[in-house]
């Protein structure tokens, strides 16, 4: 059996506690070579901590070199930076990666999705850099680097060669932001270069969403900023299903954040109703990772086996099945 591996636990808000348990369940059960280190974060530790990013948090995932997150709340227009912001931007998580992946059983328009949102994850309208200028007209700068876009791309291509996957197209608007975006698309054709076995193209962001809609079979890698990549991820999430089913990455050079792409879902939090799926198959990559292929395997094999099944189903799925009900049946699953 491999070494005992300690991973950074973040439970955050909403239902991030709900979801980080039953993927703590499973791993469990699947007995994955895992200690967990619980560490605080979100709008809830405010009081607590007096921040929703603890400093004993960012250094325990260094520590660790990684972490398995739930969701965090941010204020819509006041309150403090995001937690999720601040983590990618400390620990330079620059790469946020999310497959797009039809899962079988589940009933979509489309049931030949596979695709992954490469987003950048440490500049961009996202540096957060606002102020009013005289009332009633704000400033909000949009930050774009020649290293963080050559980065990021590099990071797509080689994703695309480790995936044996074809091709890799830059989602840009380049035609408008001819200056921030233009340096963007620059910086993907230099690196496109250097990956001759791998085909390359652009597309225009809004050109880009009404084709996912139509034609996702198109796009193989999709790579581009970060606020482009927070709205396509959910477009294509919506294309396999809605944000219970997709996982995510946040990969950075000495560390790994894994966490879904849904965020805190108030509506439903504390219900026992959120669909797990999407943080146990961020636990799947994190296994993947960590070079636990074997547990890895396992994991996802039990929860495509529940899908394929379709008794039980929770209710983002048109189903009644509460959360305990779809971790015991991935649970009894596990081969
Ligand atoms: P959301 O992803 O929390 O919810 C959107 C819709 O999807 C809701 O109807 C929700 O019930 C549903 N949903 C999401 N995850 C689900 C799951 N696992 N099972 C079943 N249904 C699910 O997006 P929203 O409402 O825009 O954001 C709520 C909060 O989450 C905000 O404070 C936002 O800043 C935060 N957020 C955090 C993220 C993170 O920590 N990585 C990512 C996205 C949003």
């Amino acid at each position: 059996m491999s070494e005992m591996r300690k991973v950074t636990l973040i439970n955050g808000d909403g239902i991030g506690p709900e979801v980080v348990n039953a993927t703590r369940q499973v791993l469990e059960a699947a007995k994955c070579p895992l200690e967990f280190e619980y560490q605080d974060a979100g709008a809830e530790q405010m009081n607590r901590h007096g921040t929703n990013l603890p400093p004993s948090t960012v250094e325990s995932v260094l520590r660790n070199g990684v972490a398995l997150k739930g969701p965090t709340a941010t204020g819509i227009g006041v309150g403090p930076q995001s937690a999720n912001v601040a983590l990618r931007k400390q620990l330079e998580l620059y790469a946020s990666v999310r497959p797009v992946k039809s899962i079988p059983g589940v009933k979509t328009r489309y049931d030949n999705i596979d695709l992954v949102v490469v987003r950048e994850n440490t500049e961009d309208l996202y540096a957060g850099i606002e102020h009013i200028v005289v009332p009633g007209v704000v400033e909000s700068l949009k930050i774009i680097t020649e290293k963080a876009s050559t980065r990021i791309c590099r990071y797509a291509f080689e994703h695309a060669r480790a995936q044996k996957r074809k091709k890799v197209s830059a989602v840009h608007k380049a035609n408008i932001m001819k200056l921030s975006d233009g340096l963007f698309l620059d910086c993907f054709r230099k690196v496109a270069r250097e990956y001759s076995d791998i085909q390359s193209e652009d597309v225009i962001v809004d050109n880009l969403c009404m084709q996912l809609v139509k034609n996702p079979e198109k796009y193989d890698v999709l790579v581009m900023e970060n606020l482009y990549g927070d709205i396509v991820s959910d477009l294509c999430a919506g294309l396999v299903g809605g944000l219970g089913l997709v996982p995510g990455a946040n990969i950075g050079t000495s560390s790994a954040v894994f966490e879904a792409v849904h965020g805190t879902a108030p509506d439903i939090a504390g219900k026992g109703l959120a669909n797990p799926t999407a943080l146990l198959l961020s636990a799947v990559m994190m296994l993947q990772w960590l070079k636990e292929d074997v547990a890895a395997a396992r994991i996802e094999k039990a929860v495509l086996k529940v899908y394929a099944e379709g008794k039980v189903r929770t209710g983002d799925l048109g189903g009644s099945a509460r959360m305990k009900d779809f971790t015991q049946a991935v649970i009894a699953h596990l081969a």
